[in-house]
């Protein structure tokens, strides 16, 4: 592969062995996001992802409130992986919170009636290439990071925490830090299935 755009996505991996050193500033981090939410596509140009970046004490206290949720819901001999699980994402640089504005899908869906079941499902995307835009980005400025879920059963704590808008739908989080490991690509499954080309 000789593209320089491929190779740069090819260095995007889902990075958990991270740690709290980077050689970019936190303001340098922060433009490297602004610049992800400039120029990142949205449905109708809806711009409606949102983002809040975590970093020092805030991104611990983020996965202890997570972990704290998690013990809530689980057995007690699945606490030590949990505990294990957490302090990987805990010993990274930051967090960033992924959500949705979703006033923006409700005007859209009332200036185009015809489409008004998509724009959920549009806003979903759109945050997901945001999500994928900035994972590489970080990964051609050799910060490691992976997509994490732990939605429903954080919102409320975390939205009540860090006083964010109670109305955003809270879609992901993505741990980040400097590369302690490498993983190796991941598995490529059905080659013959998943292309079509009718030249
Ligand atoms: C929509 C979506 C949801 C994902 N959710 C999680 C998740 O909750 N936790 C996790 O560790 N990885 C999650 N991943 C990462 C995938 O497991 C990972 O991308 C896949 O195994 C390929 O590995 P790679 O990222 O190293 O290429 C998610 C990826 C996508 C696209």
């Amino acid at each position: 592969m000789t593209n320089k755009t491929l190779k740069a996505f090819e260095k995007r991996h889902s990075i958990y062995n991270i740690n709290n050193e980077l050689n970019l500033t936190d303001l340098e981090i922060e433009g490297l996001i602004n610049k992800a939410l400039d120029i990142y596509p949205s449905a109708f140009n809806s711009q409606d992802a949102r983002l809040i970046l975590l970093m020092g004490e805030h991104h611990k206290y983020f996965w202890e409130l997570v972990k704290k949720e998690l013990f809530r819901v689980s057995k007690d001999n699945k606490k030590t992986k949990i505990e294990e699980k957490i302090a990987k994402f805990e010993a990274g640089y930051g967090t960033i919170l992924f959500f949705i504005a979703p006033e923006i899908a409700s005007t859209l869906e009332k200036s185009y009636p015809e489409y008004a079941p998509q724009f959920p499902i549009w806003a979903r995307e759109g945050n997901a290439m945001l999500q994928f835009l900035i994972w590489s980005i970080f990964a051609e400025n050799g910060i490691g990071a992976s997509l994490q879920h732990f939605n429903p059963l954080i919102d409320e704590i975390i939205k009540q925490q860090f006083k964010i808008n109670p109305k955003w739908e809270f879609v992901a989080q993505m741990p980040f830090g400097g590369i302690v490991d490498m993983p190796h690509n991941h598995t490529i499954k059905y080659t013959d299935e998943r292309l079509t080309v009718r030249p």
